[in-house]
């Protein structure tokens, strides 16, 4: 399984890669806004920031930026100016388009047929925001290079159903059977990963080469079981990756080897 990291904050993409575990980047608004607001005193330019990530990401990393339209022909026209401007410098702009941007007035389906422009046009494209199998079949049917399941918001959304209220460090069970799954989802989806299983289900099936990215991931533990599903990907914060480095035991078996040499036969271990 891939990792790559979801973050637009140069430094723990700097730090990430440095550690040599990292395949790809993906950003979105939020996480740019977040970016631009911590580095306010250094950054140019929003173009120069974005051109700084991609020449860290390198040529064998791929890097999602997402667009801000949200009607197709904006969508396409963004989408392309975004990959002309940029993906010179290291061929790895992979363009995000959100799965259904109707904010009311518009049509649900123009995320569908804008990814099916940029795949003519050549530009890979990384649909988000999506909650359900269904949103992942049509994105696979466009043609998306890649699709982003949103795990931790799917089991956010299953939680406001059982009246629960989200916390950071809260683990919701992947398998869910406590709960009538009726009752938390129409769908019948009991968990973030449980949609992830379906996809991936779904795209052997049927043979589609779209690659799932497991998003919206909260916590270390959710990375286990993400790759016990077999996703293609995992785009995980930054903060999660430093936990899943984490064990109190470890930690505490690092203290006494330590604590052991010191006291015991660093001379002669050392010295001969
Ligand atoms: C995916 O590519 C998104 O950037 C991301 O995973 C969103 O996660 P969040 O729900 O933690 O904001």
């Amino acid at each position: 399984m891939k990792i790559f990291i979801d973050t637009a904050d140069i430094e723990e993409i700097k730090t990430a890669i440095s550690w040599g575990i990292v395949d790809g980047i993906t950003t979105n608004p939020t996480l740019i806004k977040k970016a631009l607001q911590k580095y306010r005193d250094r950054i140019s330019s929003m173009e120069d920031y974005i051109k700084e990530i991609l020449r860290i990401a390198g040529r064998l990393r791929p890097v999602s930026l997402e667009v801000i339209s949200t009607d197709r022909e904006k969508m396409v026209k963004e989408a392309t100016i975004l990959y002309e401007k940029f993906n010179y410098i290291a061929n790895n702009v992979v363009v995000k388009i959100p799965i259904n941007p109707n904010l009311g007035e518009g049509n649900d389906f123009d995320g569908i047929m804008a990814v099916r422009e940029l795949k003519s046009a050549g530009i890979p494209v990384n649909v988000t925001l999506v909650m359900t199998p269904e949103q992942a079949l049509l994105a696979a049917k466009a043609g998306a290079e890649y699709v982003s399941p949103f795990v931790g918001r799917v089991d956010d959304f299953l939680r406001t159903k059982v009246g629960m209220e989200f916390k950071k460090e809260d683990y919701f069970p992947s398998d869910g059977m406590e709960y009538d799954d009726e009752v938390i989802n129409d769908n019948g989806i009991v968990s973030g990963v449980h949609m992830l299983s379906i996809i991936k289900e779904i795209f052997e099936n049927y043979r589609f080469s779209t690659k799932i990215i497991a998003a919206s991931v909260r916590n270390a533990r959710q990375v286990r079981e993400i790759l016990e599903v077999g996703c293609d990907i995992a785009t995980i914060p930054f903060y999660v990756l430093k936990d899943m480095i984490k064990h109190v035991k470890t930690e505490e078996g690092m203290i006494n080897f330590v604590r052991d040499v010191e006291n015991e036969y660093k001379e002669i271990f050392w010295k001969g």
